[in-house]
């Protein structure tokens, strides 16, 4: 794949990294692997979780960056009509669903998820 471009642009190390990711996103086979690599995370991800709800009071978060985050992260495997369609009811089944979800693979950092879950609890619960 490097050498076939290589003639009229070779492709960068940076390029051939981003063009494996892509690879890995629209592969099942891949994914599957990449999906047992993340199980492996999880543990980490449940720890990760409980200090969200400190971090989601601390951060002094932009209402508008925490919808664009939220458009963004939560479409990557479904649309958000999955979300509307069931919406957390208050924080706890928000807590349980971003678990579900970070289950499901769904990778954010903390900060991200501090984010996601206040932009919900302003969507769905305080509404
Ligand atoms: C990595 C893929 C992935 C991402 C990213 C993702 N989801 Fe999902 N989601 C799924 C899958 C798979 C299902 C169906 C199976 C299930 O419910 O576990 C689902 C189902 C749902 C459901 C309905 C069923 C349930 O479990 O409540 C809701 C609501 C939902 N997702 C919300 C979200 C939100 C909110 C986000 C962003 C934080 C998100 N999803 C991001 C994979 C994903």
């Amino acid at each position: 794949m490097a050498n076939r471009s290589a003639f009229v642009a070779p492709i960068e190390d940076d390029d051939q990294w981003r063009v494996t990711a892509d690879l890995i996103a629209i592969s099942p086979t891949l994914q599957k692997t990449a999906q047992l690599e993340r199980q492996q995370q999880q543990a980490t991800d449940q720890a990760r979780l409980a200090v969200l709800d400190a971090l989601s009071e601390e951060s002094g978060a932009d209402p508008q960056e925490a919808k664009e985050l939220f458009e963004f992260l939560c479409t990557q495997c479904h649309n958000l009509e999955e979300v509307e369609a069931w919406p957390p009811e208050d924080d706890e089944e928000i807590r349980e669903l971003v678990e579900r979800i970070v289950d499901n693979c769904l990778e954010a950092s903390e900060y991200e998820m501090a984010q996601l879950m206040r932009h919900m609890n302003e969507r769905y619960v305080s509404k």
